[in-house]
């Protein structure tokens, strides 16, 4: 069985080719276009700019996917689109994405169709006009190859990436090179923390496809925390990984400096989070530095390592009490802000405090971060429940939600 993936709900336009069997889950393509050079200069994402990335990157993306998995096979003869009831719907689908419609028409015209049994595509949450991009290329590919749909929440993907952790990399698991199987290793139920550019939630594992969100945030996401902190001090976009890497800079000891910020709702008896309040905080701290301290690299180390802190102390304090009250068997993290190193051992060592016994599961930084790669581990591990379903009934869902 061979699977066609494609994620566009934010800034990376993502394409991956994956053949999953009863053995393993072969991974045989996994492209990211980023944009973040381009969205650097406004701080943050423009729907509209990134929608216009996306209908540039996605045939080009496919062709390369296709031609290093030795899929890309060109016609005989290379067909024009004539002007026949198929090719009008093919515009008619395509119809408010001018640019990709063009890029569409011609690749489809030169190529044949490759052997993909299924097309996954993510159709919510995210940015509305982003989602639409890739949602309506896949409809287009999946009308003109005759071949079904799997819609995929871009959460859920956040959360099964875990299942492209090769066993091994956890440091409490021995065994190395293992290659993941397909079948289900991870021990459930689970609770998994995503900390993505959006969401912030605290998610419980019954089994794949049946989960209960415990908690979530009230107002900004961890990751969007990270990108205004980011802007505030100057550091660019995104901002995780650039408070990352100042916060790492900083010596543990600074005896001109003291930067003490807030932990938001760390002693609340729910799952909840709050990171607003530690952005202003930033921002008041910021304010009431002289000109000579604010330009240090001190203090931005410093007050960088500080917001970092503070959000890791929350996160981990109160997915432990979720992973505690839950009685779970692992615990599992998700999204991007789940690349941060810091976050990363910090965990590990708080979860074999809390219980040797517990298993803390998180994939690689590159799966963390979006990708199509748990786009297409996600479709492939909802078949047998999620039926793929005709083109025609696939639409995008900017705020659909992974459970109540
Ligand atoms: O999951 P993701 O790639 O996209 C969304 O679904 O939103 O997450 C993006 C977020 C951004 O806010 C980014 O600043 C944050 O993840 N992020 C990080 C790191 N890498 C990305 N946050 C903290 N540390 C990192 N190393
Ligand atoms: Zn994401």
């Amino acid at each position: 069985m061979k699977i066609l993936a494609i994620e566009t709900s934010c800034d990376d336009t993502c394409i991956a080719l994956a053949e999953p069997s009863a053995k393993d889950f072969k991974l045989m393509s996994n492209l990211i276009s980023s944009q973040k050079e381009i969205h650097k200069k406004w701080g943050g994402v423009y729907p509209s700019f990134a929608r216009r990335e996306h209908q540039k990157n996605l045939v080009p993306l496919l062709e390369q996917g296709l031609r290093a998995t030795n899929m890309l096979k060109l016609k005989v003869k290379n067909e024009k689109l004539k002007i026949t009831v198929k090719n009008l719907k093919l515009k008619n689908i395509l119809e408010r994405e001018k640019f990709l419609y063009d890029k569409t028409e011609k690749f489809l015209g030169k190529y044949q169709k490759p052997e993909i049994d299924y097309i996954a595509v993510t159709v919510g949450p995210g940015l509305d006009p982003c989602l639409w991009t890739g949602v309506n290329f896949a409809k287009a590919l999946a009308y003109w190859w005759g071949v079904p749909i799997i819609p995929v929440n871009h959460i859920e993907g956040h959360l099964l990436a875990n299942w492209l952790t090769p066993i091994g990399e956890s440091a409490k698991r021995k065994t190395q090179n293992v290659k993941q199987k397909t079948e289900n290793k991870i021990k459930l139920p689970a609770i998994c923390l995503i900390v993505s550019g959006g969401h912030t939630q605290i998610i419980l594992v019954k089994k794949i496809g049946q989960y209960k969100i415990l908690g979530e945030t009230r107002d900004d996401a961890a990751g969007e925390a990270f990108d205004k902190i980011a802007r505030i001090l100057g550091l660019g976009y995104p901002g995780g990984p650039v408070i990352a890497q100042q916060a790492k800079q900083s010596s543990m000891i600074n005896d001109k400096l003291s930067i003490k910020l807030p932990r938001p709702m760390l002693n609340t008896k729910d799952y909840d989070f709050s990171f607003s309040g530690l952005k202003t905080s930033v921002l008041y701290d910021y304010i009431k530095r002289n000109s000579k301290i604010k330009k240090s690299k001190e203090y931005i180390r410093l007050i960088a390592k500080e917001a970092q802190q503070a959000i890791i102390d929350v996160l981990i304090k109160k997915t432990l009490k979720a992973a505690r009250d839950y009685r779970v068997k692992t615990i599992m993290l998700g999204g991007g802000v789940a690349a941060n190193k810091e976050l990363r051992i910090q965990f590990e060592k708080k979860v074999q405090e809390y219980s040797p016994e517990a298993n803390l599961i998180v994939s690689s930084g590159k799966y963390c971060t979006d990708n199509a790669a748990m786009i297409a581990m996600s479709a492939y591990l909802r078949i047998p429940n999620k039926k793929a379903i005709n083109w025609n009934k696939i639409k995008a869902e900017p705020n659909l939600r992974i459970a109540d």
